[in-house]
């Protein structure tokens, strides 16, 4: 596996590479990338490369404090790719991505980034930076296809609209979210759990299950909110919306999504309501 630091290195790489299966990372990566990564490197197969980039992206960040304890673990973070069979890590630095002398545009953002009032309306900002820094990177990479989680549920729809417009030819791949065994999606965030935050965290997945089966999108709002709350979360939204749009549901495929702090930790989950649907 090679470790690429830089713009120049990427571009020794590119010529002999093949296709580029692309997974996008802030590193601090757990078994969730993990699975990206294989999936990643399957696709890549007798065709091409898998390539990790390991980025922690300023311009995302609404929270400073946020931004500055983000969890930075490259050791660890290259085994994993390795062992998951990556060709190449991508992990530039800040000054190469978003030079002083040069502004990186921001691609216009589809209606999925401004309009639920989602994670939209929570972290201002956030998916402009999102949008920047992946329309960056694929311009860079020009990958066949990238891997997206769907525990982001509303970035994969927004990369998956931007990219549509701005990159026809890179495919947007999703994968499912990987739990622990108690059903708590994983996420680079959760080591900021103490004990006791972490049980009350199980409440969103539990909240999720609930729904699933319950008929009626407003029952099965409310019934989220009931589990959080038993819990003693407030949560940031607990909704069913369209899968796609994310705005209210219509005839098509539906999705529960919960945002909530759980002490200073803001988690974010959803699953396909109802269950299978
Ligand atoms: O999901 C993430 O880790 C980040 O938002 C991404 C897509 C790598 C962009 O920085």
């Amino acid at each position: 596996m090679e470790f690429l630091e830089d713009i120049a290195e990427l571009e020794r790489f590119r010529p002999d590479a093949g296709e580029i299966v692309l997974i996008p990372t802030m590193g601090a990566l757990h078994a969730g990338h993990e699975s990206l990564v294989r999936h990643g490197a399957e696709m890549a197969k007798g065709r091409g490369a898998c390539v990790v980039w390991i980025f922690v992206n300023p311009t995302q960040f609404n929270d400073p404090a946020d931004y500055a304890r983000y969890p930075k673990t490259l050791h660890a973070d290259l085994a994993l790719c390795r062992r998951a069979g990556a060709q190449a890590v991508f992990a530039p630095q800040a000054s190469e991505i978003y030079p002083k002398d040069s502004a990186v545009r921001v691609p216009s953002l589809p209606a999925v980034a401004t309009a639920p009032q989602l994670e939209d309306r929570h972290r201002p900002g956030h998916f402009a930076g999102v949008c920047q820094v992946v329309l960056r990177f694929f311009e860079l990479v020009r990958p066949r296809a990238a891997v997206f989680g769907e525990k982001d549920w509303q970035q994969l729809q927004v990369v998956r609209a931007m990219t549509e417009r701005e990159m026809p030819e890179t495919r947007i791949e999703p994968m499912p979210t990987v739990r622990d065994p108690d059903g708590l999606a994983m996420s680079s965030r959760n080591r900021f759990l103490d004990e006791a935050e972490r049980t009350r965290a199980l409440a969103i997945s539990r909240a999720l299950r609930a729904a699933a089966d319950v008929p009626g999108v407003q029952a099965a709002e409310e019934t989220m909110r009931r589990v959080l709350v038993e819990s003693g979360i407030e949560p940031e939204y607990a909704v069913v919306r369209d899968g796609r749009t994310l705005l209210a549901p219509g005839a098509g495929p539906k999705r529960a999504l919960i945002a909530a702090r759980v002490g200073s930790v803001r988690l974010i989950d959803n699953a396909a309501w109802p269950a299978g649907g």
